[in-house]
């Protein structure tokens, strides 16, 4: 009941960014900077609901200290992705994100590759939801815009699920607007059960309004376009500040 009330009243469409790939930039150089939590901050001033972030099993990009700071230090929602492992799960109950986004995870992909498989994967995923329910911890589930998928999701026991948008994404015209229906269709069914339907990968500044058009979709998470965009809105300045320094102390010397 209080759930559906909550989806009935919040006809907003909240924003998580996933800064991933600013930890990526950093362990290009083991660095201390680009500071994550300096990052959420202006992600958060900006207006974003949630800091997304995903702490993978290689750690190649967030680190576990990353995800303890980002707990403490923004003021929004933590949205903390994670492959349905003991491991992760240990990590999610102690450090208790608002939400955990549990994802499939393959050693060798560049990035997530697909859904969750929530059929063959179902006693593994409905004991990790379990686990972090009873923490209080909102779970969603990351699957393919699939109705055979989505009908399994309440047996599982979680409440929300994030649809894939990739296939969307990479694809072009006509397909495009396939892709599109499917996950018009799998927004609209996944509704009418109850589960609150958010959405991401692959979104970018082109794709993203038809997505955003879906009046049932509650969240997109959305990373690596952001942290691209974010280089083109801010080398010219970055730039500029590094030249001023080097002419100040020519002019120091003078
Ligand atoms: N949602 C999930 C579950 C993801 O795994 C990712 C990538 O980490 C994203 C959203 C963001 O995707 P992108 O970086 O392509 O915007």
């Amino acid at each position: 009941m209080q759930k559906t009330q909550r989806m009935q009243k919040n006809n907003t469409l909240e924003l998580g960014v996933n800064i991933d790939h600013i930890a990526t930039l950093r362990q290009a150089r083991g660095t201390s900077y680009p500071d994550l939590l300096e990052a959420a901050f202006l992600v958060e001033k900006a207006g974003a609901q949630a800091i997304t972030i995903h702490l993978r099993e290689d750690r190649r990009h967030i680190q576990d200290a990353d995800v303890y700071a980002i707990r403490k230090q923004i003021r929004g929602r933590m949205n903390l992705e994670l492959a349905v492992t003991d491991e992760m799960v240990n990590i999610a109950c102690d450090v208790l994100p608002d939400d955990a986004c549990i994802v499939p995870e393959k050693r060798e992909e560049l990035t997530t590759e697909g859904g969750l498989d929530v059929i063959g994967q179902f006693q593994r995923i409905q004991k990790a939801t379990a686990r972090l329910s009873e923490k209080n911890i909102r779970v969603s589930l990351f699957i393919e815009p699939n109705i055979e998928h989505i009908k399994r999701v309440p047996d599982i026991g979680a409440q929300i699920i994030e649809l894939h948008t990739g296939s969307y994404a990479n694809a072009q015209g006509d397909e495009q607007q396939r892709q599109l229906e499917i996950i018009q269709q799998a927004t609209a069914y996944a509704h009418t059960q109850g589960i609150q339907v958010n959405a991401g990968h692959g979104l970018d500044y082109e794709n993203t309004t038809a997505i955003a058009s879906i009046a049932e979709i509650r969240e997109l998470n959305i990373g690596h376009s952001i942290v691209s965009r974010a280089i083109f809105v801010g080398i010219e300045n970055a730039t500029r500040q590094m030249l001023e320094i080097m002419h100040k102390s020519r002019s120091s010397q003078a």
